[in-house]
This record gives C-alpha cells, structure tokens and sequence, in this order.
C-alpha cells in the first residue's frame, strides 16, 4: 500500500493510526537548543559584551526590544570591535526580528526558521529565553532552481549565446563562471539588465583577457581588485571578478581582498537580493546559487543586508539601500533599517572617499528616473550627516529635491541637457549656509573649477532669481543680459532658488535667449564702413538685443538700424558704443 497516497478524507483517524505504526521521534526546539545565552544588557557595549561572552563561554546574547526578538553574535561584535566601535552598544549590532518559539516547538518549524535566513530561533519558556538553535545543524538543501526557462523567456538568443560562450571560455581556462548580482536580480524580477557581472572561481583577470581576445571590445583592468571591465565585446557591458573575501580595518575604507569561494564571495556583498549567483558552466548552466535567500527577499519586496555592520563598513551601501528601495519598491527590512540608522549615527567617515560618496550620487541623481524620491528618503533618515554634521534636511531642501526632477523635465522638453549631478547638488545644499555648503561640496571632493561654478552657483543664484521677478516687465533683452554670461550651474541655481517667473525666464533664456544670433555679421559692419576694433562687437550685441526685443526682425531691418546708428552725425557714438 502507498501510505502516501491521499487519504485524508478520513482525516485525523489515518495520521493518528500512522503515527502508532511510525513512531516519530521529533526532538522538538528544546531537544535542538543549546544554552550558552544570556540576555545582553541594554546598556552593555560592544567591549563588555564581548567580555560577557569569553568569560561565560557563551555562543550569543539575546536581546528584546518592545516586541522585537534578537541576537547578538560574538562574530558581529568582534568585528564592530575590529572597526573601532567597541564603546558603542552591543544592542546596536543585534540581529533583530529573530523567531521565538516554545520549547515543544516542531523541529520542522525550527528549521524552517532556520532555512529561510534567521540567524538562530530563540526558544522561550513564558517570559525567559531558555535556549536558541543556530543554523549549524544542517538544513535540508533545496536543489537548484534552474533559471534556464527564464533565460529563454526573457533574454535575446544573442546574449544566451554570449553567456554559454563566456562559461565555455572559463571551462576551458579550468575555472567556473557565475554571472551575479544585478544581472540575477534583474533576470528573477523579469527585468533586462544594462550590464554583466561576472565573478571568476580562479584567475578573473586572465578570464577577463582571453574574453577581450574572443569577443573582441576594450578591457580596462583594475588589478588591485582583480577586477576587470570589457565594453564593445557584445551589447551588454561586462564586468569580470575573481571570486573574493573582503576585510575592513576601517570604517569606509576600501576592504582588502582576498581570492574565495563563490559562496563566500556572495556573502560579502551588500544586499540578499544582489547576492545570488547563476552558473555559466556547461555543468549545471542556469542553476541559481542563492546562499542567503535573496529569491525569498525578491518575492517579499524586501532589501536586506547580510550583517548589521554592513553599512558601517561600506556607507555607500545606505545609498545604495534607498536607490534600490525607490527604483523596485521596495523595502528595508526592520533590522537593515536599523543597521541604517546606526551607520547614519556612527558618521563622519573619514576614510570613506568623496569620490566614492560622489559616484553613488551621481548614480541616484543621473540614471534614475525616481533619482528625487531617494533623495528625500535619505535626507529624512539624516544620511547627509555624512557630509558634514551640520547638515539637516529641511522641508526647503525637499522642495528643492522635488523641483529639480521638474527642471529636468522642463530641460528636456527643450531638448536641453544640463549635467544633473551639478544641479542635484545644488539642490541638496542650496538651504545651507554658505559655509556649510562649501563644506559639504568639498567633502565630496568637488574641488578647483567645479567647486568655484558651485560655489558662485549658490551666491549668484538666488540673488538673480530675485532681479528676475523685479524684471519680468522689462524688455527681453534686459532679462537676457541678467543671465548671459552666468555658468549653467548659476543658471540652475536661479532656477531652483527662484519663483515661477524667474523660472520661466531661465527656461526661456535657455531655450531661446542664450542662442538668438544676428542675422548681419562682423564682415557686414566692416562693410558698412564700421572701423574694425571693439565697436564691431559692441554693434553686433546691439543688433542682438534688438531682435530679442523684436525690434529688428530681418536682414533689412538690421541693416536700417546699422545705418542708423553710424549715420553721419551718429557714426562717432555708435563707434565709441
Ligand atoms: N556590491 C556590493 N557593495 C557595493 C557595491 C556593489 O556588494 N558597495 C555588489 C553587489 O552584489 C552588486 C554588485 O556588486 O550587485 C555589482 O554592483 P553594481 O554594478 O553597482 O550594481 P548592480 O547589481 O549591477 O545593480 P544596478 O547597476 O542595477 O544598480
């Protein structure tokens, strides 16, 4: 007899009666637990803590705040100690939202905790935390999901061909290929990525070379990180990895590396959902690797880190978090939401680069069309602290912020485009002081050039914005000669800075005003007997100014104005302008 064969209709009878033929022997949590935790103080720091745990040898310490269960891992200490945070509270490197159960819990109920990414199960007995499971015992491996149906679905033949041909070429070297991060992500989400990321079990960079070789394109390689960037070589940009460990000394600082497992490497990286892996090999081509579950993190909306210090270690991670929050609607879970927090409270990040804080921008700012929204968000939160600490995001920035995904728009219907980094950032520190400001700019390391445009963007801007509304009933051409001249950062900052009239005449002036052209030139005046010198150009600016104004509209009209202004009893005035 099949015993599972579907009998339920005689429900409870047949489990009861298997159950006598079958004894099951379910430990239950109390039978998987251990007990080496206590409850961590509140106040207890890092280094205390830390202390807590070698004495008693402990293997966690459990936390609860309000209706929140966590845990605190003697690893996760240790490395808050590591980057100098050993005074801080242990209670802020707490993994929180960890499941609780009774000790006559199911086992199955513990593993599946356990297997959907908790990092242990705490077993409570009334109001005390008896024991805890942590995920050393071994879970039930779930086999590959193969992404191949999705491959043919939703990729060209092309680039199915180029991920086959980029396996086989790793094969062939004796190394195996994963493609990962975004290019996963974007595949599970039904999405087409703009770029491949590819990690390397073995030498990347001799990979990366022979792919330059076979696919043709240009490698530029970066060794320190053996990492390695090929464009041409196909339509998609590729982005080739030795598989890699990273370490943190600092706060911010770039990590050194060193060559790893591909599961390993997953480990590292910032958020679950950009750390599944997909095999390219010939063996096993389209298995998914996915060692911290971020499929069930794609399926639940959720962004999460991998460790609570993950942001501390690398802050570009918060803008990163937001960026990908917004872009996919999603959001963080409860406990990278805290993690955030935290390294917002932990800044400034002197070993961080402004170049690097700069490039994360640019990314919200420049490539994303929900760019303004992560820009609220993160000002909300207080992630600009990290520019400088007197940063506060202030309903006045949020405007701005708002405004200059309007201005882009407006731009673009003009078919003008003005570097959106530029113009994000005057919207992110045109409510500061000077000082502050400046400080700010310069903690992004805008210097020299740039940081001058900024910074005369930021004095110009409002004061124009103002002789603008003053203006709006003069002549074209008095309004233009307010703005000519100005750098397009100055302009942007009168734009932001101003109301919808002065808004309209930048718009206007952008558009139309900077580009108005004589129709008569510099050879036409000499011509017409104009002495060739400054008065050339200071007739051709008269001539201008006219047609803005509507004055002079034809070649004729000009000419009679020209002939005007150099008549016999005028020719020495036009001459000295
Ligand atoms: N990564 C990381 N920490 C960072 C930056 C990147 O762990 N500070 C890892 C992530 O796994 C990420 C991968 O490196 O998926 C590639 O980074 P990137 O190219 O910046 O992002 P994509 O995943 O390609 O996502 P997108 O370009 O869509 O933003």
């Amino acid at each position: 007899m099949n015993c599972l064969a579907p009998r339920r209709r005689r429900g409870g009878a047949w489990v009861a009666s298997l159950r006598r033929r079958y004894p099951q022997v379910d430990p239950g949590a109390a039978g998987l637990m251990h007990q080496a935790l206590l409850p961590c103080p509140p106040e207890a720091t890092v280094n205390e803590a830390l202390r807590l745990i070698t004495r008693r040898h402990l293997r966690l310490l459990a936390a609860r705040s309000r209706n929140l269960a966590g845990v605190i891992l003697p690893a996760d200490l240790r490395r808050a100690r590591a980057l100098s945070l050993g005074a801080r509270r242990a209670w802020d490197v707490a993994r929180w939202g960890i499941p609780v159960v009774t000790p006559r819990a199911a086992e199955v109920t513990v593993r599946r905790h356990l297997f959907e990414g908790a990092a242990a199960v705490l077993v409570r007995e009334g109001r005390r935390v008896v024991g805890a499971v942590e995920p050393s015992i071994p879970t039930v491996g779930r086999p590959a999901l193969s992404l191949l149906p999705r491959l043919e679905r939703q990729l060209p033949a092309e680039t199915r061909g180029l991920l086959r041909r980029i396996g086989g070429i790793g094969e062939s070297m004796g190394c195996k290929v994963y493609a990962v991060g975004g290019f996963v992500r974007d595949l599970l989400l039904g999405r087409q990525a703009a770029e491949l990321d590819i990690v390397v079990e073995g030498d990347g960079l001799a990979v990366a070379r022979r792919l330059a070789s076979e696919l043709g394109g240009t490698l530029v390689v970066h060794a320190t990180f053996g990492t390695a960037t090929l464009e041409g070589g196909g339509a998609l940009r590729i982005d080739v990895a030795t598989a890699r460990q990273e370490h943190y000394r600092l706060p911010g600082a770039l990590p050194e590396v060193t060559p790893a497992s591909v599961a390993e490497d997953l480990r590292r990286r910032d958020f679950s959902i950009n750390a599944m892996a997909m095999v390219l090999s010939a063996t096993g081509f389209g298995d998914l690797l996915d060692p911290v579950r971020g499929a069930s993190d794609l399926a639940r909306r959720r962004i999460r880190i991998l460790h609570p210090l993950s942001f501390v270690e690398d802050p570009t991670r918060m803008f990163r978090a937001i960026r990908y929050q917004t872009r996919l609607g999603f959001a963080l879970d409860r406990g990278s939401l805290g993690a955030l927090r935290f390294a917002i409270d932990v800044a400034p990040y002197p070993a961080l680069s402004g170049q690097r804080l700069t490039a994360e921008l640019e990314l919200i700012v420049a490539e994303e069309p929900t760019g303004p929204r992560s820009l609220i968000t993160l000002g909300r939160l207080g992630a600009f602290t990290i520019l400088d600490p007197s940063y506060r995001f202030s309903p006045r920035a949020a405007r701005k912020v708002i405004d200059l995904g309007r201005l882009r728009h407006r731009l673009s219907d003009h078919g003008i485009a003005l570097d959106p980094l530029p113009l994000g950032l005057l919207a992110l520190v045109g409510h500061l002081s000077q000082e502050a400001a400046e400080r700010c700019l310069r903690r992004l390391a805008v210097s020299g050039e740039p940081l001058s445009r900024l910074t005369g963007a930021l004095r110009e801007g409002p004061v124009l914005a103002q002789r603008l509304t003053k203006a709006r009933a003069a002549p074209p051409s008095v309004r233009a000669a307010y703005l000519r001249g100005r750098s397009l950062e100055s302009l942007g900052g009168a734009w932001l800075a101003g109301g919808e009239s002065a808004r309209r005449q930048v718009e206007w002036f952008l558009a139309h005003g900077r580009t108005v052209q004589t129709l008569l030139g510099g050879d036409d005046l000499l011509a017409l007997g104009v002495t060739r010198g400054p008065s050339i150009r200071q007739l051709l600016d008269r001539l201008r100014d006219c047609r803005l104004d509507g004055v002079a509209v034809t070649r004729e009209q000009e000419l009679a104005l020209v002939h005007q202004w150099i008549g016999p009893g005028n020719r020495a005035e036009a001459q000295c302008g």
